[in-house]
């Protein structure tokens, strides 16, 4: 498969590396306006390709995106110390309104992934400036934020991430939801395991596992500037579930006509990842507080956009 990659900076040359190195792709092809940045990560990254699995990467104009089956969008700022990732949107709208024309012209048939944030409204954008259905612009959403919720109930509970199924809902941003209530540890809902192992799920290690859910961008941002490994091997594990059809359950964003009363936003929830993009949404089982606070979300969404069309 190739993948084209919009945006060369830590985020998408990171998708690329991951991609290369997990053999998520035959070709991976860089555009960038800093066309010299597109050409030396394509570079740098075909260097690691005799250590990996056969992958072409290389950089060009948007026409080189012709062919691709799936172009990811990671063009834009990011955020500096202590910035929301909401407080990017009128910067990052400005760029995809001239990005999106460029992929669709070169690569009509492909797949939209969003990783620029924030990330659930430059999917709206990006649904809206393509034209293409919602279940073919997919943003990375809270895939990132579910694995960074894995990874800590794993390490409290002394098993591996992959091992437990939990998933973070909502905005990737600060009104995202950890939804406790349908999180399990293999089979059993990760409370009851924890007490049976001797780890109880206490109040206070729910609120360290949110926190360090929640802040995790804000953590790393202060001490490297950026966050890019873990949304790279996100980006490359939805592009292997389009590629391979897998049909794998993955926390994304895309466009819905209405969630939890509220009309006309993206947003995550689990769904069913394929080579047809997303085919289905599940609705988790959701304490009263969950739903409340994912409503919240919704809502924070929805305002977030007010004025943006
Ligand atoms: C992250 O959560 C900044 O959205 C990026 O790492």
């Amino acid at each position: 498969m190739k993948v084209g990659i919009v945006g060369a900076g830590m985020v998408g040359s990171a998708a690329g590396s991951a991609l290369a190195l997990r053999g998520g792709a035959s070709e991976v092809v860089f555009v960038d306006r800093n066309a010299a940045l597109a050409q030396a990560q394509a570079e740098d990254i075909s260097h690691a390709v005799p250590f990996a699995h056969p992958c072409r990467l290389s950089a060009g104009e948007y026409d080189a995106l012709e062919g691709a089956e799936v172009v990811i969008l990671a063009a834009g700022v990011a955020q500096k110390p202590g910035e929301s990732r909401l407080s990017l949107l009128s910067r990052n709208a400005d760029v995809f309104a001239s990005v999106i024309g460029g992929v669709r012209a070169a690569a009509p048939g492909a797949m939209l992934l969003v990783a620029s944030n924030p990330v659930d409204i430059m999917t709206q954008v990006a649904l809206r400036a393509s034209g293409l259905p919602p279940e073919r612009v997919i943003g990375s959403g809270t895939i990132l934020d579910t694995a960074r919720f894995r990874s800590l109930l794993g390490a409290h509970l002394g098993i591996a991430p992959q091992s437990v199924h939990a998933y973070v809902l909502g905005e990737h941003g600060d009104s995202e939801v950890l939804a406790w209530s349908s999180a399990r540890a293999g089979t059993e809902p990760v409370a009851r395991f924890g007490a049976q192992i001797g780890a109880p799920i206490t109040e206070e290690v729910r609120a360290t596992i949110d926190a360090g859910v929640r802040r995790a961008a804000y953590r790393i941002i202060e001490g490297k500037g950026a966050t890019w490994y873990g949304i790279g091997a996100g980006l490359a594990r939805i592009v292997q579930a389009i590629r391979d059809d897998q049909g794998a359950v993955l926390s994304v964003s895309v466009v819905a006509p209405e969630i939890e009363g509220v009309p006309d936003i993206a947003l995550s929830l689990p769904r069913v990842v394929g080579r047809k993009g997303v085919s289905a949404t599940l609705m988790p089982e959701m304490s009263e507080t969950e739903t409340a606070a994912l409503r919240a979300s919704a809502e924070v969404l929805k305002e977030s956009t007010q004025g943006l069309w």
